[in-house]
């Protein structure tokens, strides 16, 4: 069988995976060759120059989100050819700080000018393939809410390329599988009759994803507009790396990869320009309110709260958050990815069936 087939458990087991401080982290320490003023930091500047300090073949994987160039409020635009010069020597840079068994997760929207709409996944492939590496997945991140667009058909999701250096990439499934829809279907007939016929630990998540965007009343809204959900970077940190691995972030907005990897003890590093974005990024990864009381978000305050065993918080506020209060878990609404993978679905469906032209004809 091969590793991929097997989800890689001949490699290592969900229990070494997911083994929280195994004494394996001090070992990569002494391994890895990057500086110990950037490890496990976020800095506040440009990723350019945090990337040229980075030596070769020394992270073991690159997941981020780069600006896309819509004029979002931390991004100046340029012409797409500008943006995908930049991209290439950004790209150039964290290949070079792979290792030969690293991934690069890279998660990109759509290009828009006065009259096009590039979606920018397929600018980057032709980028990262030409650099030698190659494609694993190309996986789409749907949403069901967003803007509702009058002359295109409205947006609803965005892309994530993952793409390695070389056949021997890391890849656990175990710890990221997810239910089976029958979990407890068996065998029917044959050798095996009686028997099981799903793995009862789950199956392989897909490459169709419908992680909730955070916004409204996400918990772990911050003030930036565009972060990972961190479900969605925990599925990528525990599926392709180890107990003290490194991983990179050049444009860490609030921190989200950096705050995973140091509650699954990876080693991390990045940049991030705005020094307010920056700020809430060290925010996070500390966990304590401000002098004021102020925490970057809920989710931050429930578990400073539950580490200090605090019942009443309602001394804490939010820098932003549902209304200006310290809220309870229940408020700040988050479900599991299967939720929406099934409100989605159950949505689609719906609209599938009904089209205004079938309801005018019908007068419905
Ligand atoms: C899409 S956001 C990333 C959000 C991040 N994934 C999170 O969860 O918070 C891109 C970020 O890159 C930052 N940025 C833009 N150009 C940069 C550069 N040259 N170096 C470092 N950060 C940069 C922006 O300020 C923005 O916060």
């Amino acid at each position: 069988m091969s590793k991929e087939q097997d989800g890689g458990r001949q490699e290592t087991s969900t229990r070494e995976l997911l083994n929280k401080g195994d004494g394996d982290a001090t070992m990569k320490t002494r391994d890895a060759t990057i500086p110990p003023h950037l490890l496990d930091h976020v800095v506040n500047g440009n990723c350019l120059r945090l990337l040229k300090e980075i030596p070769g073949k020394s992270v073991d994987l690159v997941v981020s989100s780069p600006p896309y160039n819509v004029g979002k409020e931390y991004e100046s635009k340029t012409t797409l050819e500008e943006y995908l010069q930049q991209q290439t020597e950004i790209l150039t840079e964290c290949v070079r700080t792979l290792k030969k068994t690293g991934s690069i997760f890279w998660q990109v929207g759509t290009y828009v000018d006065s009259h096009r709409h590039i979606p920018l996944d397929l600018k980057v492939f032709p980028i990262l393939e030409s650099m030698g590496l190659y494609l694993r997945n190309r996986i789409v991140w749907i949403r069901p809410h967003g803007l509702h667009a009058t002359r295109k058909f409205s947006g609803r999701h965005e892309t994530m390329l993952w793409f390695v250096k070389d056949d021997d990439y890391k890849f656990f499934l175990d710890p990221i599988r997810v239910p089976q829809k029958y979990p407890d279907k068996k065998h029917f007939k044959g050798d095996r009759h009686g028997e099981l016929s799903c793995d009862p630990m789950g199956k392989n998540p897909g490459d169709v994803w419908a992680f909730r965007n955070v916004r409204h009343n996400h918990e772990e809204q911050t003030i930036h507009p565009a972060q990972f959900p961190e479900d969605m970077i925990e599925r990528i940190v525990l599926s392709t790396t180890s107990s003290g691995d490194v991983v990179l972030d050049p444009y860490m907005g609030v921190g989200t990869v950096a705050v995973v990897c140091q509650r699954w003890n990876r080693h991390f590093l990045g940049a991030e320009l705005s020094e307010a974005y920056h700020q809430v990024a060290e925010q996070r990864l500390a966990g304590t309110p401000d002098k004021n009381g102020r925490f970057p978000n809920l989710r931050t305050l429930r578990e400073h709260a539950e580490r200090q065993g605090i019942a009443d918080v309602s001394a804490f506020s939010f820098t932003r958050q549902v209304g200006e209060r310290a809220t309870t878990r229940k408020q700040a609404k988050i479900h599991p990815e299967q939720l929406h993978l099934d409100l989605i679905i159950k949505q689609t469906e719906g609209e599938a069936a009904n089209p205004a032209y079938r309801r005018f004809a019908t007068g419905e």
